[in-house]
């Protein structure tokens, strides 16, 4: 059984420990590392959806200035396909075929001495192809389905039944369409050899499967490969596997003999490194009168690559653990298509799924001319609807009664186009959120030094989300130390192995083994003390005492107690070390089921009357996630995730052309929100320590963008009438 802290907040509005670097701009980012003798690698990509490469040419390539090797199937080193991870299939490895399966697709690497040469370079590559026609759309006949792909297909109770006992019944067809991640930072691989042994500087949410997949590729253990990613420029998903790029840096650094950094063009950024998959789905939603569900089938498709997969992006999960309806039926579908392989983007499935839920919901309550809190409420899950266990921390409620007291959303008129102010149409809309859990087994270590400093380490990564910073706090909490007596170490693969920052389950995960190890630690202190007659700890254990300022004091007399210092200067040791684990609960040992965080958003959006624009006046999120760490920190993860659900909800959408290709592959073309579309945002937590981990936290990384489209979507509805059940709501769909 895991213990539970009191609630409280730890530090509320620490400054990030990592700020002062980055800033000055000293933390290293795998784009800011060179080595001597380093030398510059650019990709060719394919100019064709599927086919054949027949023939390339690449001597017009190799003649130009400063070129060292022109890399291509004719003439690059068999390598393997990378191993799966527990969580992920690894990507096929590049260059070893002449067959292309997507537009974009690597067909050759230019290695030269400047980015420029090699960049120059790698257009003088001739490429002949011998295309066949490309499947691109969902609707292709001859698109492969792929049934249930995830595992996560669910049906329970009676859906035809509910149906049957329903007395009003909505149906409808949710559209959402390709996202690309678009992290900041331009993702970049630095590889050195040293014989059989090579170091990695890599944007990766993973450093360890980054390790896992190059020793599989290349044949060498594991233990003579190091990667690095102590910062990461973002990653909102496109870092969680291990893309072709970084297969190629290592492999052109191993054929020249010298370091090879490779850096990813924007465009590049949009074949290369995953998108958000579209999807397509179905949802039938049946109640009686009163609001109670009396059955939900929601079904989803979406696009998969022809010969990759992504295995984590269920759609429709989120109807059946959204509400308390007895009968639910959610099916996702995938359709193998001639794109770039789909990837995690913030909020995986969640975020498509919870679009179309909760517009139907939205939907819904006008059928039944209820309000849309209120409907809610009544189909509100006390437990969890699929386990039937009670949920390990759930204050989706207060979300919602917090979120409409601060919202003032009891003012509203229901009547759509009845707000007016200004001259613009004002709509009110709001939905909830029920995001999914995920947690994974972690190491860490922490030491103690003389000077009664501690030093914390994992491989895990921080890739923006405060990683660092909210780990320095539970370490000096946990170790009884100031914030700033704490060292914390991130992104080695040197450091205890550590699963990928994602699914919002970092903090869980890493928290639970700083937690795991601080408390060894203490004990490896206890351990040392254990006979020494000096000591007012003798033949204590760590449950016996707390650590607080630096000493361990006994919990049945606080005024006794002795500085680590004291312990170590009396033991002649330099430092001590612990390690600890962490691996998920179950939820049949808790009787609890793990639940995820939750949210409630309220959002106005104006209207213009004549032009259609829309704009989001005002934005409220309240979010339960448990514990939180850092208010500060956390409030940016919402405000971050928040921003990325209004480009979600007006702007985003990645279009293919005709003939495969990425017709908006730039950030000139590919819109996502600026200042100018973004209000001030309003952010609430609420809820108590979560009872599955040690920590009491949950995760804050994504429920910021999930829910924000559908509450967008509803408010424009309010505001115009027109319900538009497609993304983005762009203007001419309001016309
Ligand atoms: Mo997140 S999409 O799991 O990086």
């Amino acid at each position: 059984m895991t213990t539970v802290e009191r609630p409280r907040v730890l530090g509320a509005g620490t400054d990030r420990v990592d700020g002062p670097q980055k800033a000055a701009g000293s933390a290293p980012y795998p784009s800011d590392v060179s080595y001597p003798g380093m030398v510059h690698a650019a990709l060719v990509r394919s100019s064709i959806a599927a086919g054949r490469v027949v023939g390339i040419n690449t001597s017009r390539a190799e003649a130009a200035p400063g070129v060292l090797a022109v890399i291509t199937p004719d003439n690059a080193p068999r390598i393997e396909r990378a191993p799966d991870t527990p969580i992920w299939r690894q990507p096929p490895p590049p260059l070893q075929r002449h067959t292309i399966v997507h537009h974009g697709q690597y067909v050759g690497v230019v290695v030269a001495d400047t980015v420029e040469e090699a960049t120059a370079a790698a257009r003088l590559v001739d490429v002949a192809y011998e295309p066949t026609d490309a499947v691109l759309s969902l609707d292709d006949p001859r698109a492969i389905t792929v049934d249930d792909p995830f595992g996560s297909n669910r049906h329970r109770g009676d859906v035809m039944g509910g149906f049957a006992a329903a007395d009003v019944i909505f149906d409808g067809e949710y559209v959402t369409p390709d996202e690309t991640n678009n992290p900041m930072g331009l993702f970049c691989t630095v590889a050195a050899w040293d014989g059989d042994r090579l170091t990695v500087h890599d944007a990766t949410q993973w450093p360890d499967s980054t390790r896992a997949a190059l020793a599989g590729a290349f044949c060498v253990p594991e233990t003579g490969i190091r990667v690095l990613a102590p910062y990461v420029g973002g990653g909102f998903g496109a870092g969680l596997r291990v893309w072709p790029h970084t297969v190629l840096a290592a492999m052109a650094a191993r054929m020249v003999g010298r370091p090879v950094k490779l850096t990813l063009t924007r465009p590049q950024m949009f074949t290369g490194v995953g998108h958000r998959p579209a999807t397509v789905q179905r949802l039938r939603i049946g109640a009686r009168n009163d609001g109670t569900l009396t059955a939900i089938e929601h079904e989803s498709v979406q696009p998969v690559a022809v010969d990759d997969d992504n295995i984590a992006e269920s759609v429709t999960t989120v109807s059946a653990v959204g509400y308390a309806c007895p009968n639910v039926v959610n099916i996702d579908r995938q359709r193998r298509l001639n794109i770039p392989v789909p990837t995690s983007m913030r909020g995986p499935g969640d975020a498509q799924g919870h679009f179309a839920l909760e517009c139907a919901m939205d939907e819904l309550a006008y059928q039944l001319g209820i309000d849309p809190v209120e409907l809610r409420l009544r189909n509100y899950a006390e437990e969890h609807p699929q386990l039937g266990l009670p949920w390990s921390s759930k204050a989706l409620r207060e979300c919602y009664e917090v979120g409409a007291e601060r919202f003032g959303w009891w003012d509203r008129n229901p009547t759509p186009r009845s707000m007016r102010r200004d001259g613009v149409l004002v709509g009110w809309g709001m939905a909830g959120v029920s995001f999914f859990w995920f947690q994974a087994p972690c190491d860490a270590r922490a030491s103690i030094d003389r000077e009664g400093r501690a030093f914390v380490r994992s491989a895990a990564t921080d890739i923006g989300t405060g990683t660092y910073t909210v780990m320095t706090q539970l370490s000096a909490d946990r170790l009884g130390l100031r914030p700033d007596q704490v060292r914390m170490g991130l992104g080695d693969t040197d450091l205890p192995s550590a699963p990928p920052q994602g699914g919002s389950g970092m903090t869980a995960s890493l928290g639970s083994a700083i937690h795991a190890a601080s408390r060894n630690l203490i004990q490896a202190f206890l351990d040392l003390v254990a006979d020494d007659v000096a000591s007012p700890l003798r033949g204590l254990t760590a449950a016996d005492v707390t650590a607080v300022d630096g000493r361990l004091q006994r919990n049945d007399d606080p005024t006794r107690g002795e500085s680590y210092r004291e312990i170590l200067d009396r033991h002649d040791r330099a430092e001590l070390s612990a390690n600890g684990s962490s691996v998920p609960a179950k939820p049949e040992e808790l009787g609890l089921a793990p639940a995820g965080p939750f949210a409630a958003r309220f959002v106005e959006v104006h209207v213009d009357p004549d032009l259609d624009r829309i704009k989001v006046a005002r934005l409220v999120s309240v979010v339960d996630a448990g514990r939180i760490l850092n208010r500060k920190t956390a409030r940016s993860q919402i405000v971050g995730g928040t921003v990325g659900g209004i480009g979600m909800a007006l702007l985003e959408e990645t279009v293919t052309d005709p003939t495969g290709r990425i017709a908006n592959a730039t950030f000139g073309d590919y819109l996502i929100p600026v200042n100018a579309d973004v209000p001030d945002l309003d952010v609430v937590f609420v809820g108590e320590p979560d009872r599955f981990n040690p920590v009491g936290v949950k995760g804050v990384g994504e429920i910021g963008l999930v829910g924000v489209a559908p509450a967008i979507a509803n408010a424009v509805f309010h505001a115009t009438g027109r319900r538009v059940r497609s993304l983005p709501l762009t203007l001419d769909k309001l016309l």
